[in-house]
């Protein structure tokens, strides 16, 4: 085995890309995020980690809710953007077009393939350079446009994802296999 040090880090290729939804001082702010990941099915949560003291973090703490948008190629732009500036020096209330859901305090948007309302469950200080906000799903949104027998069709959305080695955001190729099927028969 001819292997090379990396060294440790966060070598997670690729990774999802999203736009996390939180009200600040009462003003809807979006931010664009990488670290994030489903952590429970029953009930559905989902972990956001955000660098300690982002200016959403205040608003989530406040409202205790959230929410989490997909961001696709067409919203690309727009995604960079809110991942550059920050809500503490510049409005992105105007970005896009925002809607609510049953929380009443978690931002969605409109523009957006599926938004995630979430309901802020713990914060998780781990003692390094994030803080990991675990939110219960509340409930999911999306628009006839992106569903296939009512469920979310990935090539309807169009997703994003993030590659760190790079720094690039990448489509996705195409369906590769069935996941609980292709591996059935294979003789290791
Ligand atoms: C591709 C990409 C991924 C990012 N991932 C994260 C992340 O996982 N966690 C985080 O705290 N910030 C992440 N950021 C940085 C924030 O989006 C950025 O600092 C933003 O301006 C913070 O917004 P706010 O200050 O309005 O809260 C990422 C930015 C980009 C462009």
């Amino acid at each position: 085995m001819d292997k090379t040090k990396l060294g440790a880090g966060s070598y997670l290729l690729p990774m999802p890309v999203v736009l996390v939804g939180a009200n600040v001082n009462d003003r809807p702010n979006f931010l664009t995020i990488a670290y994030v990941g489903i952590v429970s099915h029953t009930p559905a949560m989902i972990e956001i980690a955000l660098r300690k003291n982002r200016f959403s973090s205040a608003g989530i703490k406040k409202n205790q809710t959230f929410s989490v948008n997909a961001a696709s190629t067409a919203l690309v732009d727009a995604t960079d953007y809110c991942g550059i500036y920050s809500g503490e020096k510049v409005d992105k209330s105007q970005v896009f077009e925002v809607f609510y859901g049953e929380l009443q305090t978690a931002p969605m948007i409109a523009e957006s393939p599926l938004n995630l309302e979430c309901r802020l469950a713990k914060v998780l200080d781990l003692g390094g350079s994030h803080e990991v906000f675990i939110g219960e799903i509340v409930e999911a949104y999306s628009s006839e446009e992106y569903l296939s027998d009512g469920r979310p069709d990935l090539q309807k959305i169009q997703p994003i994802v993030y590659d760190g080695s790079s720094t690039s955001y990448w489509t996705l190729g195409g369906k590769l296999a069935r996941a609980f099927h292709v591996g059935k028969d294979y003789k290791p």
